[in-house]
């Protein structure tokens, strides 16, 4: 197992498998904290953990919440609509007036790419991304690995099938980087528009074939249509796209007998996914969630625990 030697989490690029291996590792020894009648250990008490959201969030931002609290870290929430962000105070001002009230690590989603690295550089805490822009969402990929592991007991040899708006996802990018380094195969596919030019480059499938990507695959991963990031029409009509990739109950049954169905959500019923497939057997979408929380405080512990010992 590696040794943690991070400050920050900024993006699986930054990453080594033995990283990823010892987050999960300890992710499954926080999981069960949350199934106990008194949800908490002490591993960061007085530490404070401020979570700086200019974009929204429910799964994220509660996870990291919830987190930091069943660690008993002290936590605080800054909203942009609702801060003196609203009044044109920049990022980086807003996280050294955190910073100067002791906080030590911030969470932080932005919808510009680059945005946790100027808190990274410009301050002394800890600085988890949280997404930003179309880049990076490494906490979402890492709950989503830590799923197909704990769900097929291994990650090396695992097809996984990637379907929707790749240009735009941020979730996309950081499990093709997660994926790659656990020894999966990764496909992705949609509509050409909505497939960046040269993602082949790190070391995925690319299709707009949606029966060529769903055959033998182990997991399917929905991603729905980034609209807030869409600069442009890239598609004729929604109807189309539903048409040609929504992961309905027959298209799933292309993939692998018990193939696991997967969405960092928020989903849209009928548009990316069938309800039938987001409620179904097969889905492990709650669950994701549910990992979330674990996965999350391992994050906050080896950035914030780990390292003080
Ligand atoms: N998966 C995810 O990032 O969801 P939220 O936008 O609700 O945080």
């Amino acid at each position: 197992m590696s040794e943690w030697k991070h400050k920050h989490l900024l993006d699986l690029q930054d990453t080594t498998r033995g990283d990823i291996e010892l987050i999960l590792e300890t992710a499954r020894s926080f999981k069960e904290v949350s199934s106990r009648e008194i949800k908490k250990v002490p591993a960061l008490r007085g530490k404070t953990v401020a979570m700086l959201f200019a974009e929204p969030s429910t799964r994220t931002r509660v996870s990291f919440e919830l987190a930091a609290k069943r660690l008993s870290a002290d936590t605080l929430t800054i909203q942009a609509a609702v801060s003196s962000l609203a009044k044109g105070e920049t990022l980086l001002d807003t996280a050294l007036n955190v910073e100067a009230m002791n906080v030590d690590l911030v969470v932080v989603r932005h919808q510009a790419s680059g945005a946790p690295q100027i808190l990274a550089n410009g301050t002394k805490m800890s600085v988890v991304n949280a997404g930003d822009g179309c880049r990076s969402h490494p906490t979402q990929a890492l709950l989503d690995i830590f799923t197909i592991h704990e769900k097929l007991g291994r990650t090396d040899g695992v097809r996984v099938a990637i379907v929707g708006d790749i240009m735009h996802s941020r979730v996309a990018r950081s499990n093709i980087s997660g994926l790659i380094k656990m020894g999966a195969s990764v496909v992705v596919c949609g509509p050409s528009t909505l497939l960046p030019v040269g993602i082949e480059q790190m070391g995925v499938e690319s299709t707009t074939d949606i029966t060529k990507a769903l055959k033998g695959a182990d997991v399917v991963m929905a991603l729905r249509m980034q609209k807030e990031r869409q600069q442009d029409s890239f598609l004729p009509s929604i109807a189309e796209y539903v048409r040609e990739f929504c992961i309905t109950p027959e298209r799933l049954k292309l993939a692998n007998h018990k193939a696991l169905v997967m969405h960092p959500g928020p989903t849209n019923r009928g548009i990316e996914i069938a309800a039938e497939v987001a409620d179904g057997p097969q889905s492990v979408i709650l669950e994701q969630v549910t990992n979330g929380i674990a996965v999350r405080m391992a994050v906050l512990y080896l950035l914030l625990g780990r390292r003080a010992e």
